[in-house]
Formats: structure tokens, sequence, C-alpha cells
């Protein structure tokens, strides 16, 4: 889930050129930039039980509120989100990516999906109860400024849920410390510390990534880390169609 490797596609260069003066704190994230195809595959293969989706409603409920998925990407989640909730709104900062984001809210009940940003979010003050970052800004440090972009569009007790990697459990977290400059311990020290300290409540969430072929594993790895160290992993799995993956979720309440 976090973007190693890849490069920006030459076509959309110029609008994302645009879209980066406009939103200075976005990151382009290769993995489902570069290739949301494959992307799509990961977050069909991930948590095929539900359980991330339970362990998020049971932290913070979304039926009948008004849920932001910020950061949503080409709007994979946005379905499982309005099934339930009065409205949802997908902000999301890569033009590409949005235009497909709008293509999937089309065809949902209550949905629109906005341009913006962590740092810049198109909302009025507390007009959220709940507001979603999976996999996206919320990669401490230096996310002080989104936190407190979030904190503003909350109302009172609405909340923010985040869900990341788990760096300690799982053979993808292996796979990240395989690929990780940083020792992942220190990593996951460093975040938990980053978000205790500013009130959050921290959620384990054991899964894994199931899919529907070898090639399609073999396909999001690719995406996901460099190509020695997916390479290494399929040899030593040589009949493997799935990998233990493991979530940390982190709450902070307005
Ligand atoms: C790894 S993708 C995850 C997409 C989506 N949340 C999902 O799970 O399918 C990270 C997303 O965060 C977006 N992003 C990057 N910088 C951002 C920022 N500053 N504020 C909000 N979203 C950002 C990227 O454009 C991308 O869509």
């Amino acid at each position: 889930m976090s973007a190693i490797g890849g490069t920006t596609p030459q076509r959309a260069a110029p609008t994302r050129r645009a879209a980066r003066a406009e939103f200075p704190d976005w990151r382009f994230a290769p993995n489902i930039g570069v290739h949301p195809d494959s992307y799509e595959l990961e977050n069909q293969a991930v948590d095929r039980a539900g359980h991330v989706l339970t362990a998020m409603r049971a932290i913070a409920p979304w039926r009948g509120r008004t849920v932001v998925d910020l950061g949503c990407g080409a709007g994979y989640w946005l379905g499982s989100y309005a099934r339930e909730a009065a409205r949802v709104i997908g902000v999301e900062p890569d033009p590409a990516l949005r235009a497909m984001a709008s293509q999937a809210a089309a065809a949902l009940p209550k949905t629109q999906v906005l341009a913006g940003s962590a740092e810049r979010l198109p909302l009025a003050d507390a007009s959220a109860d709940v507001v979603h970052a999976r996999f996206a800004y919320f990669f401490p440090p230096g996310a002080d400024a989104g936190l407190a972009e979030v904190l503003r569009v909350l109302r009172p007790g609405g909340r923010l849920v985040v869900v990341d990697n788990d760096y300690r459990h799982g053979e993808f977290a292996r796979l990240l410390a395989a690929a990780a400059a940083r020792p992942p311990l220190e990593t996951a020290a460093a975040v938990d510390k980053w978000w205790r300290d500013r009130g959050a409540t921290r959620h384990e969430v054991r899964s894994e990534l199931q899919f529907a072929s070898r090639a399609d594993l073999a396909t999001v790895l690719r995406i996901e880390f460099p190509a020695e160290v997916a390479r290494g992993w399929l040899r030593a799995n040589p009949t493997a169609t799935g990998l233990s993956y493991a979530f940390v979720l982190f709450a902070v309440t307005a």
C-alpha cells in the first residue's frame, strides 16, 4: 500500500503540474497514479473478509452521516460508504484519479467527488461527521497542517480514521522492511508516537491480501516494491496467491 517506485505518465503531466501548484501538499502516488488498474486489483484483494471496514465502522459509524474519503484515489471505496451514509464526499488532488473517482461516484447515491487535498479541504467548518484517509497523506511526521484542516471540517465529536500499514506484523510488513531504508520498527515507533502525542487511539487489524490468480499477485507486488524484492518473494513462495497483511488504524476525535 506504500508506493515505492514509478513515474508520472507524460500525457497527464501538464494537468498534474497545475494541480501541484494548487495543492502543494499533494504527493503523487506512483502505485495508483501510474497503475490504477493494478491498484484496483490490490483493493479487490485486500481484506476480502471485510475486517477493516468492520473496524472502521466500530470506531466511527457512518450510517446516516456525512463521510469524507480524503485522498479517495480512483474512488474504489466510495461505494462501501455510500451504502449507509447520508452523504459521501471524495476528495482527491490528482486530476487523473479524480476523473475516475467522479465516474465511480456518478453510479452511486448521494456521492460527489471534489478537488482538494488534506491541507486544502473544499468543505465548510464543522460540516462532516467522519473523515477517512486510507493510505493517503497521513504519513507522519509532517502531517500537522492536514490534521488541523480535518479537525476544522469535522463537527464536534466527529472522527478522523486513518488506515495505515502495520510495519510489525504480516508478510507484507516483511516486504516493506526489505524495501525500506529505515528499520521498520523505528518507523512504527515514530508513527505511533506521533499519533499518541495528538491524542489518537490505535487499532490493529490482521488480514490478508488474497488474489484471484498468481498473475494478479505478481502484478501488485511489482507496483508496490522494487523489482528484486518482488522477484525474491515470488521465487521463495512459488505457489502463493496471497499473503498475510496487517493494518493499523488511528482515530482522532474532534
Ligand atoms: C495509495 S493511494 C490510496 C487511494 C485510496 N485511498 C484507496 O485506498 O484506494 C494515495 C492517494 O492519496 C492521494 N494524495 C496524495 N497527497 C495527498 C494530499 N496531500 N491530500 C489528499 N490526498 C492525497 C493520492 O493522489 C492518492 O490518490
